[in-house]
């Protein structure tokens, strides 16, 4: 069994990919930190899979930790490195925090994977690097634009630093996934988004506030040039996407891919706030108290990714629809009140 290494596999997208690696036939070992992750998801990764996983509580910008890990685990085949911040407002107020983590630990890895001849990357990126599209749905070949935000430079920056990698003659192989927005949980809702505190991202603030947990969600702004005024995003459900890691790995170690290669991760659709609400209302048949209120800084008014690079590339594709990725985050906010009052 190939072993693949998982930074943040500990995380939203992490552990779910830890889920699907291993169902394809993958070791994989998770390297966490566990400042936005918590043991619990390893817990439930074990008990959907009927075992454990292998973990090391490490940071990715500690060299010699990182060189441990390697040297402990012989023969790592790939690395899929998730590790990041990811919060866009607390990246405006506290840059360097950002920059220093998530380039930080990009080098550190790299440096690492070098001194063990590893050299086939999976990089969680972001439709981030976008910014505002002049055109819809954005293809590979959309240009990348300015950061809004130093958690979307981040992406950008390491981005062009395995870009700059790929050219200077190293043998490092990247694959960078631009995802779109990830929802919904494991269909065990045994694992699922763990935010901390007040979640920043829709779909958790939606189902807190079904469960009560939050007032009302807001919707950020109704005057946008889209259909009903909302935003347009594009919504994928998080065991597709982990399903996007496993043929990304696929490829590296079947030695197709080039030195660097981006691929959207999305639906290809696009739907406003206002549908995603209805699409859980309609999925859970709970009534959502929300309210319209001004814009968000920062907010792109619509995104949605053109996916045909991946599905014909990758083999990649999508089967979950949206409602059932809201039945599914719903399911998992359930688990979550019930284990938390059993607590
Ligand atoms: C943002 C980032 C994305 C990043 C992701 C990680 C940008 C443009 N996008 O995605 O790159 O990977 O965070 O967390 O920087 N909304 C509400 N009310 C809420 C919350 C959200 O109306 O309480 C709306 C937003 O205005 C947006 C949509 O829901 O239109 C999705 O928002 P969110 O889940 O925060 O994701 P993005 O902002 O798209």
């Amino acid at each position: 069994m190939k072993k693949i290494l998982v930074t943040g596999g500990a995380g939203y997208i992490g552990s779910h990919t830890v889920v699907e690696l291993t169902e394809a036939g993958y070791e994989p070992i998770i390297v966490d930190n566990f400042s936005n992750s918590e043991e619990r998801a390893l817990e439930g990764i074990a008990s959907i899979l009927g075992h454990e996983v292998t973990c090391y509580r490490t940071d990715c910008n500690d060299a010699a930790a990182l060189t441990d890990v390697f040297e402990k685990e012989q023969g790592i085949a790939g690395v899929i490195h998730f590790a990041a911040y990811k919060a866009v407002g607390e990246s405006v107020a506290e840059p360097i925090k950002y920059y220093h983590n998530n380039i930080g630990s990009l080098t550190t890895l790299l440096q690492v994977m070098e001194k063990f001849q590893v050299n086939k990357l999976v990089f969680s990126s972001s439709c981030t690097v976008y910014g505002i599209p002049d055109q819809l749905p954005v293809t590979e070949l959309t240009p990348v634009q300015k950061a809004n935000s130093p958690y979307g430079n981040t992406k950008k920056i390491c981005e062009e630093i395995l870009t700059d990698l790929a050219v200077s003659g190293s043998d490092m192989r990247s694959i960078a996934l631009r995802y779109f927005n990830p929802i919904g949980a494991h269909p065990s809702a045994k694992i699922g988004e763990l935010p901390l505190g007040v979640p920043n991202n829709l779909v958790p603030f939606i189902t807190q506030t079904a469960a009560g947990i939050r007032q009302e969600l807001t919707i950020f702004g109704d005057d946008y040039d889209t259909p009903d005024g909302t935003c347009i995003r594009d919504y994928v459900h998080v065991v597709d996407l982990a399903k996007a890691h496993v043929v990304a790995v696929d490829r590296l170690i079947s030695g197709k891919a080039d030195n660097i290669e981006f691929f959207n991760v999305g639906t290809g659709t696009g739907n406003t706030v206002l549908e995603a609400v209805q699409a859980f209302e309609r999925a859970t048949g709970e009534k959502l108290n929300y309210k319209i209120g001004p814009r968000r800084p920062g907010d792109v008014p619509k995104i949605y990714a053109d996916v045909t690079k991946a599905t014909e590339v990758l083999g990649f594709k999508t089967t979950s629809t949206l409602e059932e990725a809201m039945q599914s985050a719903w399911d998992w906010q359930m688990h979550l009140q019930q284990t938390s009052s059993k607590a």
